[in-house]
């Protein structure tokens, strides 16, 4: 009993001389010093005639879970696919205004839509997996960038594994296929597959809707954590219930 009481108190002390470890971090912790990540103005976007969105006007901070809610057919996933510019892949898909990412226009023709794609990472609603192992998922994108030293692959895998809460599940399956894995794993590994090439955001589209209850709790308290180090943008129909969101 004493013994518990003293390492109560240890914990106490612990917490209480606990210092930010990274200049991030440190600013993490206060929000006076939050940046704003994407500043969306006067966006409209136009499938042909039909006019999807009208108007946007919105601020997204880092570090922050920022959750976007709406009936079926609003516009969700067309605003979060202008924020690393897969809208540009829709044909006949227009718009107007200005979305800035840490200062820069991403819209204007000037801007490499490349350099977007290595600093903002995307998970679908539907999991993903490549039909390769689950090693080189989480490895494609360091390869697709050229890296090839194997101690820098299996740092990266092993890291984005734990990351993404799925390196006990499967760090005696690396070798495996990934479409053996289940459901929910599958979406935590295209969550690892996203964390392996560390952007500064991540964008969500619904991740959970196609997960059951207890895959659904994992992501969900997996993004409470990622948030310390990521921006997250969600799709989600789950922040009405969610206030720590
Ligand atoms: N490729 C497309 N071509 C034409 N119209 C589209 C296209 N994609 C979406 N739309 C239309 O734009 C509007 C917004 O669609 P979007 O998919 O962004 O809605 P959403 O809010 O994500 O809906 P849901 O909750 O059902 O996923 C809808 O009216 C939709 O029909
Ligand atoms: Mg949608």
């Amino acid at each position: 009993m004493a013994e518990t009481t003293a390492v109560k108190r240890r914990g106490k002390e612990e917490q209480r001389t606990k210092r930010p470890e990274t200049i991030k971090q440190a600013r993490s912790s206060d929000q006076r010093h939050k940046n704003v990540v994407y500043r969306t103005r006067d966006l409209n976007l136009w499938y042909g005639n039909h006019h999807a969105l009208k108007n946007i006007h919105l601020d997204i901070m880092e570090n922050d879970v920022t959750a976007i809610i709406g009936p079926s057919g609003c516009g969700k996933s067309t605003y979060i696919k202008t924020l690393n510019r897969m809208i540009e892949l829709v044909q006949g898909a227009r718009t107007s205004g200005e979305i800035s990412y840490r200062g820069k226009d991403i819209l204007d023709d000037a801007y490499r839509v490349e350099e977007l794609r290595t600093k903002v990472g995307m998970v679908f609603q539907k999991p993903n997996p490549f039909p390769k192992s689950v090693y080189e998922n989480v490895v494609y994108g360091a390869r697709v960038h050229g890296i090839r030293d194997k101690k820098t692959l299996n740092y990266m895998a092993e890291k984005s594994l734990r990351g993404a809460a799925l390196w006990d599940e499967v760090k005696d399956r690396l070798n495996e296929n990934a479409y053996g894995l289940s459901g929910g794993q599958h979406q935590r590994l295209c969550i690892a597959r996203c964390l392996a090439i560390e952007p500064d955001v991540i964008l969500m589209d619904e991740p959970t809707s196609a997960l059951d209850p207890v895959s659904t709790l994992k992501v969900e308290e997996l993004m409470q954590n990622l948030k310390k180090d990521y921006s997250i943008i969600i799709v989600t129909q789950h922040a009405a219930g969610r206030p720590d969101l």
